[in-house]
């Protein structure tokens, strides 16, 4: 399968990474299957495509009338049948491999053998995710990062059996999102999160241990260092119950140096997960 092949896209969830790379796809001229296990859940998706495409209008990234064909384009569904005749899946579910594969063996029941299906995992192995399928030379991970409409990269993941032809296909896929691209070995946390976890974990503990307060942490880094966040507000912006997710298979996986912070699963267990619940380190209205 080539990029010209490629006409519908299916996208397996509905929330923040999920309603971001259906709006992206559709955006770009690709029919879009956007679907979630209830319908509360593709309502809040589209109110967040919704939400983020007034805002590339509002900054003359899209005209009005871009803005509603890339919507019009995208269908809402909690059916994954309808997901059948897409050519490109991108599963955005929860961070749980359980889930993961029941999806990705649903997939392989439901859409035809030549689909490509892509995981959106932040820190899960692909090999493991595509095992469950007949296919595993048409998986790899296309992981998006978060705001999906802002943020210009995608990492694609290469498992232990994607296909070359798969691979070449992600990256123009990722590519005609407007996205750029590099590679990653299926290995724990592949080089975003591996190298990105440890540094807000550092920042939490730097935090908890007294070296500086909040504020400061996030300043020193942002003008220290020219990164637009800092990590404390990166964790409440990525949200604190995925940052602890990843961090405990980073931990499981590579040992002692990704420990989680004590903080982060005290605000986790607190519920408080960041600017999502209205609270994390910092307080939002
Ligand atoms: N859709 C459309 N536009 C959006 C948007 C969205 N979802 N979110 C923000 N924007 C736009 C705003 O409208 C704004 O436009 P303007 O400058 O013309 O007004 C612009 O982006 C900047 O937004 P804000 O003024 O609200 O705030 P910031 O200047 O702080 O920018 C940010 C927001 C783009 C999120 C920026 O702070 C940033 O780049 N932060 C770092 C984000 C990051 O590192 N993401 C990756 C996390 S790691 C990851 O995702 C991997 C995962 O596996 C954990």
């Amino acid at each position: 399968m080539q990029l010209d092949d490629i006409d519908r896209v299916g996208v397996v969830g509905a929330g923040t990474m999920g309603n971001g790379i259906a709006q992206v796809a559709a955006a770009s001229g690709y029919d879009v299957v956007m679907r979630d296990v209830e319908q509360q859940f593709v309502s809040a998706g589209f109110d967040d495509i919704d939400e983020s495409l007034g805002r590339l209008v509002a900054r003359d990234e899209l005209t009005r009338s871009e803005a509603d064909r890339a919507r019009d384009r995208i269908e809402g569904t909690t059916d994954l049948a309808d997901l059948s005749d897409c050519d490109l899946v991108v599963e955005a579910v929860t961070e749980d491999m359980d889930v993961k594969q029941s999806v990705f063996e649903d997939l392989a029941d439901t859409c035809r053998t030549e689909t490509v299906l892509a995981t959106n995992t932040s820190t899960l192995s692909i090999t493991t995710i595509a095992s469950v399928v007949d296919r595993a030379e048409r998986v790899l991970g296309l992981h998006f990062m978060n705001p999906v409409p802002v943020m210009k990269g995608v990492e694609v993941v290469v498992g232990e059996k994607t296909g070359a032809d798969t691979l070449t296909l992600g990256h123009a896929f990722a590519k005609d999102l407007g996205k750029e691209t590099w590679e990653a070995d299926d290995k724990p946390g592949f080089v975003v999160n591996r190298v990105l976890m440890p540094w807000i974990n550092e920042g939490i503990r730097a935090y908890d241990e007294g070296v500086a307060g909040m504020a400061d942490i996030d300043r020193g880094l942002t003008l220290g260092t020219n990164v637009p966040m800092g990590p404390l507000e990166l964790a409440d912006h990525i949200g604190l119950d995925v940052v602890l997710d990843a961090s405990e298979t980073l931990h499981e996986e590579l040992g002692d140096r990704y420990k989680p912070a004590y903080l982060l699963k005290r605000k986790v267990a607190a519920g408080d997960l960041g600017k999502k619940t209205g609270a994390g380190f910092y307080e939002y209205d």
